[in-house]
């Protein structure tokens, strides 16, 4: 995955890896065809490699634990048909977002050709509508119909 190493802003800047100010680190993914899901899993490892603990959530099937106990959020969903997951967009919401460092991504079609082009259309609104101040939002190449599942 291209931009994996994007995830580094969650780490300690000076050290590459956790401190313990850092906290735990709730990633909670939806995802319909499985692109958002294994992005997800490999942030989390590479997050887990970095010393950071990291609680992984499949928001279609698991419920959002009380945030108090997380400093950081990672919210990952996928896009249909121009609309980001209702379940994504309802944790992104969330007032107790705020005060914990957000990161958020997206996996969609867009972005095969054009990483930027997808954060604008989908992931700035969000941005904009729901007040986040995120340390960092970045949209990852989805599955194509047809692509035979490939990311
Ligand atoms: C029915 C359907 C509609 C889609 N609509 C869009 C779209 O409007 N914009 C886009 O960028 N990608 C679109 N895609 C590509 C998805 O964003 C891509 O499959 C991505 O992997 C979805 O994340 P997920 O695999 O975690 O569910 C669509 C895919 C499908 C199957």
């Amino acid at each position: 995955m291209q931009s994996t190493s994007q995830a580094i802003p969650l780490c300690d800047k000076d050290e590459g890896g956790a401190s313990e100010m850092d906290g735990r680190t709730l990633l909670a993914y939806v995802s319909a065809g499985g692109a958002t899901e294994r992005y997800a899993h490999i942030i989390a490892e590479t997050l887990r490699s970095r010393g950071h603990v990291v609680d992984v959530i499949d928001l279609k099937r698991d419920n959002i634990p009380d945030l108090s106990s997380y400093g950081s959020v990672v919210v990952g969903t996928g896009v249909r048909m121009g609309m980001v997951y209702r379940k994504g967009k309802r944790l992104l919401r969330r007032k107790d977002l705020e005060g914990r460092r957000l990161a958020i991504f997206l996996s969609s079609g867009i972005a095969i050709k054009s990483a930027e082009k997808s954060k604008a259309k989908f992931l700035e609104p969000l941005v904009e509508k729901y007040g986040l101040d995120p340390a960092m939002y970045d949209a990852f190449p989805g599955k194509m119909p047809g692509s035979g599942g490939k990311l």
